[in-house]
């Protein structure tokens, strides 16, 4: 059996493909990645519980390669305990669930500014209007970017997200590199003055952890500073954009929460099962190992594909079909265990409160466009553009 994630066949509907590996080839070898592709729930789940077999290596240079601003330390999602465990610790701090709520007033004045937005343009795209500037502007507010630098910080969150995409043309590639030098720089000169004048932003809190424990140094703060834009922001933008396809194709799903609005964090929880934004995360085996799926020798590369484990029919009766009732809180959209997600609180809380304002305080609206092209990439999975009518408008 054959699988491509990136075929344009399987990014644009890879459920069949997941149902067949499932079925028959549940731990495949991958050819062209030189990766093999592990597809059920028991084992995906063993894998992000055995940190110690299942290493984490590379994410960072498999998305980035040498677009990477901060190459001088490994990113915290490159790490394995007990390094990981010390810059955890310190990031931790900065994402506690209260400081996460306390940002519930300030996320929804940002929403309400950009639906504003959205209701003006006719056709307007969902996706560059909403869903992509809501959490790269929230993460720069907690961040603590001065309000005259916001229109940088949001070119600079954008070319982070098209580095990830692995341009090709050199061009390109300058432009990005040169971008991200700025960025850099910019960061480098934030965490300085925050060290002088700390305030009650996120990088005052991770350098008040770090001089608490004095265990991270300001290069390892920036590294965390600037994977909080990689891998919050897009995966955030495509969680509430999966969430608008979901409810289109689900009238019902559509009509009920409209009714109720506590069927919000229901919806968003289906949807991060559902459809997962993160679809693959990558490990190396340190050991020999046997899952239930097959054997992998120790020193390969694996994908764990989240997205196929989310619609396991071993763990969740009728995968595929879309359930408010489901409550299943052991989704792995997140991740598992030592790297699960700092982010996650965060992201429901994006999502939510921007579902919320989208379906309770605007017209209802409609999709102008019957297909709608998801994000060419192996890992993230969302509409690259979502095109939508107010009916007012
Ligand atoms: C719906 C949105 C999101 C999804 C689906 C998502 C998904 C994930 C997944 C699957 C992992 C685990 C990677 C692994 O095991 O190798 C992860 C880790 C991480 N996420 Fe998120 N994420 C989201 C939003 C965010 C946000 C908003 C932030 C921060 C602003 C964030 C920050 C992080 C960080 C720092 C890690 C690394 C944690 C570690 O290595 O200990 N994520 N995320």
């Amino acid at each position: 059996m054959e699988f491509n994630p990136l075929s344009p066949e399987v990014t644009a509907n890879p459920f069949p493909y997941y149902t067949a590996l499932r079925d028959e080839a549940p731990v495949l070898w991958l050819d062209p990645f030189q990766a093999f592709a592990v597809s059920r729930y028991a084992d995906v789940d063993f894998a992000l519980r055995h940190p110690e077999v299942f290493s984490s290596a590379n994410f960072t240079e498999e998305a980035l390669g040498d677009l990477n601003p901060v190459p001088d330390v490994p990113w915290i999602l490159d790490m394995n305990p007990p390094d990981h465990t010390r810059v955890r610790k310190v990031a931790n701090k900065g994402f506690t669930p209260r400081l996460v709520r306390e940002q519930t007033a300030q996320v929804r004045e940002i929403a309400r500014a950009l639906l504003a937005g959205l209701r003006r343009a006719p056709d307007a795209d969902f996706v560059s209007t909403f869903s992509a500037p809501l959490p790269m502007i929230v993460i720069g507010e907690m961040l603590g970017v001065e309000p005259e630098r916001r229109e940088e910080f949001k070119t600079w969150s954008d070319h982070m997200v098209r580095a990830t995409g692995r341009p090709t043309e050199e061009a390109e590639r300058a432009a990005l590199r040169d971008s991200l030098a700025g960025f850099r720089a910019y960061f480098e000169d934030l965490i300085e003055r925050r060290r002088r004048e700390p305030g009650p932003d996120l990088i005052s809190a991770l350098v008040r952890a770090e001089e608490e424990s004095a265990k991270l140094t300001s290069i390892e703060i920036l590294a965390l500073c600037v994977l909080l834009l990689t891998a919050g922001n897009e995966t955030t933008t495509n969680l509430i954009g999966n969430a608008v396809l979901a409810l289109f194709a689900h009238p019902d799903a559509m009509e009920r929460v409209r009714a109720d609005r506590e069927q919000v964090p229901a919806l968003v929880e289906e949807v991060l099962r559902y459809d997962s934004p993160v679809q693959i995360v990558p490990r190396v085996t340190a050991e020999d190992v046997e899952l239930e799926g097959g054997k992998i020798p120790a020193g390969q590369r694996v994908f764990l594909l989240l997205g196929s484990a989310n619609r396991d029919e071993r763990k969740y009766p009728e995968p595929d079909r879309f359930d408010l009732d489901r409550n299943a809180r052991d989704h792995l959209a997140f991740g598992f265990g030592t790297h699960r997600c700092l982010g996650a609180p965060l992201a429901r809380l994006e999502a939510a409160v921007g579902l919320e304002t989208l379906l309770f305080e605007a017209p209802r609206f409609a999709p102008t466009t019957d297909t709608v092209e998801p994000i060419a990439s192996v890992i993230v999975r969302g509409p690259r553009a979502l095109p939508i009518r107010f009916e007012d408008g």
